[in-house]
């Protein structure tokens, strides 16, 4: 039996509420809900003046990502990832198995289930991605059995990067499987082919300096993605889920698919609602720090990212944590200075894991764009709805795994540039203040974060299998919620 515990006195925040309660925690999973109950438990921790939240769940991570040709790894692995994501307070994460060259799925997915379970500090899942060439090897049959043994309930299909690019064919048969199994596609929504092009005409007039990344992505490649992925959903009838929109164009897209009903779900990421092109348009080498794909662009974007997700148009924020050194330490293979004076050469990737909560925290709720219930949807509930870890994880409610934040609305403080988790070695929100941190952490009852501190418990993380879309309540339709659904529930 692990320890029992109470968590007394804070205000629990779900989805929908915020409310006085007090929780019991038992064999790692909340037991009950009450006020002034009487429990006896082996520790009573006070969150008097604190928010309870379900910890944080991102959909979105690269934690020791080889990149296709395996030339290069991102910096974090299992271990750094899952801590830099755990003192941020998230305590899933939902990761990708691809195959190294020469490699299968079924050898990649338990390579990192493996590597994973031995290095990770929380939960954890992956997605796996559709390899190009799926039509013509035994792709498909792979990714049915690992969706029916391992529920592993989402396929991501690229529609850029060479050697990764789907074609239209790949998308037709890859989305009408899906739809057999019950998996949810997600695709990364950018033109490959126009990327291509604009890289090649920016090389071709010698316009390869770093911040280049971003003309070579421009916004039309993301928006045709958009359409022409939703438009084979729609022919298939399968719902579909758009990772790291990065554009006032591709939110505009998505809006208008689900005006018409149609399920697209979408994702955006913490770098591009609170940084910008300018922040990096008059660097040299610096602007590798942002360089990511699809890009950190104009700031214009940011506004209307923040109200579709405000709105529910956008229903979650996954970091997109792809970590890439500024130097070049010895044990890792070339990373972000491969590339200096060349951005083609470049890995895409930035860090967010251990600030993705706070800047939303900062950003949507203290700025008053939305309320804590938003914040929670968004960072947790939502998330696991999508993916099909719900109510398993994502809530705060008897039965659900004690993953628990206790969270300091007040906790006013700067990001600062060093003592962060991930080996990143930078921050992109180094100097913001913050008005919120978490101050415990707590996964499937254990604790992670004690007042702030990171208590290191690599491989307790264990592997999540996900419900199929078959087994599942549908997903509310898209769009159209209340950014403030109470506006008390401001308060703490
Ligand atoms: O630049 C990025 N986002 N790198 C990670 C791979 C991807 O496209 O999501
Ligand atoms: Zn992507
Ligand atoms: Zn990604």
């Amino acid at each position: 039996m692990s320890e029992t515990l109470v968590i007394r006195g804070g205000h629990v925040v779900t989805a929908t509420d915020t409310f006085r309660a007090d929780i019991l925690i038992s064999d790692g999973r909340i037991a009950a809900l009450g006020i002034d109950e009487g429990w006896t438990a082996d520790r009573v921790i006070d969150a008097t003046g604190h928010y309870v939240l379900p910890g944080g769940i991102d959909t979105h991570t690269h934690f020791e990502h080889h990149n296709l040709t395996g030339t290069t790894r991102t910096a974090d692995d299992f271990r750094t990832g899952s801590a830099a994501s755990a003192a941020g307070g998230t305590t899933t994460f939902v990761d990708f198995v691809r195959g190294l060259p020469g490699e299968s799925l079924l050898d990649a997915f338990h390579r990192r289930r493996a590597s994973a379970e031995t290095g990770s500090m929380i939960d954890f899942g992956f997605h796996l991605m559709v390899p190009a060439t799926a039509n013509s090897d035994d792709s498909f049959d792979q990714l049915r059995r690992l969706t029916e043994e391992f529920g592993a309930t989402s396929w991501k299909f690229f529609m850029a990067y060479p050697g990764l690019m789907v074609s239209d064919d790949v998308l037709i048969s890859g989305f009408t499987l899906a739809r057999e199994l019950g998996v949810l596609p997600m695709v990364h929504a950018e033109n490959g082919h126009l990327i291509n092009a604009a890289v090649d005409a920016l090389v071709e007039e010698g316009k390869t300096e770093e911040h280049h990344h971003m003309h070579g992505h421009p916004v039309a490649a993301e928006r045709e993605a958009i359409i022409r992925a939703a438009t084979i959903a729609e022919w298939v009838d399968t719902p579909l889920f758009i990772v790291h929109v990065s554009s006032a164009d591709g939110v505009e897209e998505i809006a208008s698919l689900q005006n018409r009903g149609r399920p697209v779900f979408g994702e955006t990421c913490p770098h591009y609602l609170v940084t910008g092109y300018e922040d990096y348009s008059d660097t040299d080498f610096e602007a590798a720090k942002y360089i990511c794909s699809p890009p950190i662009r104009e700031s214009v974007h940011q506004e209307p990212l923040w109200n579709a997700l405000a709105a529910g148009v956008l229903g979650s924020v996954g970091t997109d944590h792809a970590t890439y050194t500024m130097d070049q330490p010895e044990d890792l293979p070339p990373q972000k200075p491969q590339g200096r004076g060349y951005f083609p050469n470049i890995p895409p990737g930035v860090p967010g894991a251990e600030e993705r909560m706070m800047v939303l925290y900062e950003h949507g709720v203290a700025a008053g764009r939305f309320d804590v219930n938003r914040f929670v949807d968004m960072t947790s509930t939502n998330p696991a709805k999508t993916f099909g870890l719900y109510p398993r994880k994502g809530t705060i409610a008897p039965g659900s795994d004690a993953d628990v934040v206790i969270w300091d609305p007040r906790a006013d403080h700067t990001i600062p540039a060093t003592g962060h988790r991930s080996r990143a070695g930078y921050r992109l929100y180094e100097g913001m203040t913050m008005r919120g941190a978490p101050r415990h952490v707590f996964s499937r009852g254990v604790q992670l974060v004690r007042d702030g501190e990171l208590i290191e418990r690599h491989g307790h993380g264990t592997y999540l299998p996900r419900t199929s879309l078959h087994d599942r309540a549908p997903n509310p339709r898209p769009g159209n919620r209340s950014a403030i659904a109470n506006p008390r529930n401001r308060e703490v």
